[in-house]
């Protein structure tokens, strides 16, 4: 695979391999040791909510300006909250930032509060410029509906198909390397490998990886002998 080049030797074969991308099995925080410096065009980074999501996603976001190339960059999606926390502590290590807005247009909750239609992106860049020239994106409100109907549902934070192709497709170009380190339902991994970006994702939970091995399986994309490509480079 392209990006199979890039890091070392692993701990252990991934759960299954594609041309473009591997999925790997386990604590992600295992696994950064393993990737090569400035060897990533993209990090997306969608954690768990609460305490133990928050520290797996410092834990990340710190050892991500070592991983990044100088013109890559990382997309973390949560509450304005905690993403302001993030910005406040990091901003330093990387050269600029922006904010978006993923306006999912449904919120939750009822009565005497705002109810909240949106999730928040923040962009972390290594350089001035992040976006491709002649990217088509303008704006930083992405109204894109969550996921329903014929994007089969795998849990309540999988993200849209269109949104991580809007993402990826803007930010890197075909033959790239994306990173996702909480690949929850593959969405990433799916937008990466449609996109003709090299990918690498690690997901802790069995079901889910079960999950992405059959959204994978069905598009006919996962290779027959899989760990031996990623060894034979
Ligand atoms: C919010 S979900 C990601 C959703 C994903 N963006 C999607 O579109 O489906 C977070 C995922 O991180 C996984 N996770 C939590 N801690 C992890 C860790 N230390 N290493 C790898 N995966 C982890 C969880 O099992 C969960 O599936």
């Amino acid at each position: 695979m392209p990006g199979s080049r890039l890091y070392r030797e692993l701990m252990q074969p991934p759960t299954f391999v594609t041309a473009r991308g591997a999925l790997y099995d386990g604590d992600a925080l295992l696994l950064l040791p393993d990737l090569v410096d400035r060897s990533l065009d993209l990090v997306i980074l969608d954690a768990p909510e609460g305490r133990a999501g928050q520290e797996v996603l410092e834990a990340v976001i710190s050892d991500t300006p070592r991983l990044l190339k100088p013109t890559g960059s990382l997309f973390a999606f949560g509450a304005s909250e905690t993403m302001a926390e993030l910005w406040v502590k990091h901003r330093s290590r990387f050269s600029q930032g922006a904010w978006l807005v993923w306006h999912h247009g449904r919120g939750s909750g009822r009565g005497k509060n705002w109810v909240r239609s949106y999730e928040t992106i923040l962009h972390l860049q290594r350089d001035e410029f992040a976006l491709r020239s002649g990217s088509s994106v303008t704006t930083d409100v992405l109204a894109i509906p969550r996921v329903s109907g014929a994007e089969r549902m795998h849990s309540p934070s999988q993200k849209p198909l269109a949104l991580l192709r809007t993402l990826i497709g803007v930010s890197t170009r075909p033959g790239d390397l994306v990173f996702d380190p909480f690949a929850g339902s593959g969405t990433t991994l799916l937008a990466s490998e449609q996109l003709e970006r090299s990918w690498i994702g690690c997901e802790i939970d069995g079901d889910s990886r079960a999950f992405i091995e059959g959204r994978f399986r069905r598009g006919g994309r996962i290779q027959a002998t899989p760990y031996k490509s990623l060894s034979a480079r």
